[in-house]
């Protein structure tokens, strides 16, 4: 939720200190998410207080670091309100209760996840990687069309409390997710399934975790891939050409911008479509017959007087 804050910071800033302001802030529940310039920091408490003027805000949290580490969560001071960080975010009538400092989630990314569920058909079989706090899953499942086609859906998150949230998020939802908690690396295989769509929500490190995807795609499934670029045409074409040195015949079928990241950088998430080459195939028989003839070979040495020398 995007609001303006000039009308409730009017009296207390003047309007040098407003322009330093940033234009608007995140509202995640009833928590707002705000960031204070240095030069006002002395001024944090009271423009907290004004902010809890704003319809639903029980809490004003300053912006106490960047999104970091692993599980890309971020500091909080709370300046006003209630002293807690915990909150149920509605979303397209999904509810998902998580704690703001403990677990990521962007309501900005509200729109981007609508477009990928809508895109879900009939008995599709899913994997969200970086699932967080579910939401991904959870509006597949609950989006109303979706119901209806029988889709399976699992979903994988390192973060331990955020995996905690997922589940009590599924259950709150009604829904049927498979919860699982890991690393997506050492998880998928185990799952030992084959996807006709897999999500890839971790703009920061996706690339390190794309031939896990592709290993576990069904030919013709579809991987969003999302990253952070100034270009996001030329973004889609590097993701391409990845996949194919990989041995796979790649088409794009879309790319879009889903929010600012930082001047003049967005995140972006490329669909791609994914079919496994004729050379690739030929390539992998190839080795596999490799593989059993030396083998077989290996047992006639040992079956074999040769197996007895030094
Ligand atoms: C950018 S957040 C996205 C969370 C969620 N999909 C959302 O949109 O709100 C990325 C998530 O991936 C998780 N993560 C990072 N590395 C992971 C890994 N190797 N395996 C599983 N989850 C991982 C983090 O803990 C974090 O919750």
């Amino acid at each position: 939720m995007k609001q303006s804050l000039k009308i409730f910071l009017g009296e207390i800033l003047n309007d040098d200190e407003i322009k330093l302001m940033n234009r608007s802030f995140d509202v995640i529940g009833d928590i707002a998410i705000i960031e204070i310039p240095p030069e006002l920091e002395a001024k944090k408490k009271e423009i907290g207080k004004a902010l809890l003027n704003f319809k639903h805000i029980k809490v004003v949290a300053a912006k106490a670091g960047i999104f970091e580490g692993e599980y890309r969560t971020r500091k909080l001071e709370i300046i006003a309100g209630e002293n807690r960080k915990e909150t149920i975010h509605i979303e397209f009538g999904c509810r998902y209760l998580l704690n703001v400092e403990e677990v990521y989630f962007s309501e900005r990314l509200g729109n981007e996840r609508i477009r990928i569920a809508q895109q879900v058909k009939e008995g599709e079989k899913i994997l969200v990687m970086f699932a967080g706090a579910g939401p991904y899953p959870i509006l597949i499942a609950r989006t109303k069309k979706t119901e209806k086609k029988n889709v399976e859906i699992y979903a994988i998150e390192l973060n331990p409390v955020g995996y905690k949230y997922m589940v009590e998020n599924v259950r709150l939802n009604k829904v049927n997710v498979k919860c699982i908690l890991g690393d997506v690396k050492t998880e998928t295989p185990k799952l030992g399934l084959k996807f006709d769509r897999i999500i890839m929500p971790l703009p920061k490190d996706a690339g390190n975790f794309l031939d896990t995807a592709l290993n576990a795609l069904n030919e013709g499934g579809i991987i969003h891939y999302y990253g952070f670029s100034n270009n996001k045409e030329i973004f889609a074409k590097e993701i391409k050409n990845r996949c194919e040195y990989c041995g796979y015949d790649v088409e794009i079928s879309d790319v879009v911008a889903c929010g600012a990241y930082g001047p003049g950088i967005n995140r972006v998430c490329v669909d791609l479509k994914i079919n496994i080459k004729q050379t690739n195939q030929i390539y992998s028989t190839t080795v596999k017959t490799a593989f059993f003839i030396a083998r077989g070979f290996q047992s006639f040495l040992k079956n074999s007087k040769y197996s007895e020398q030094p």
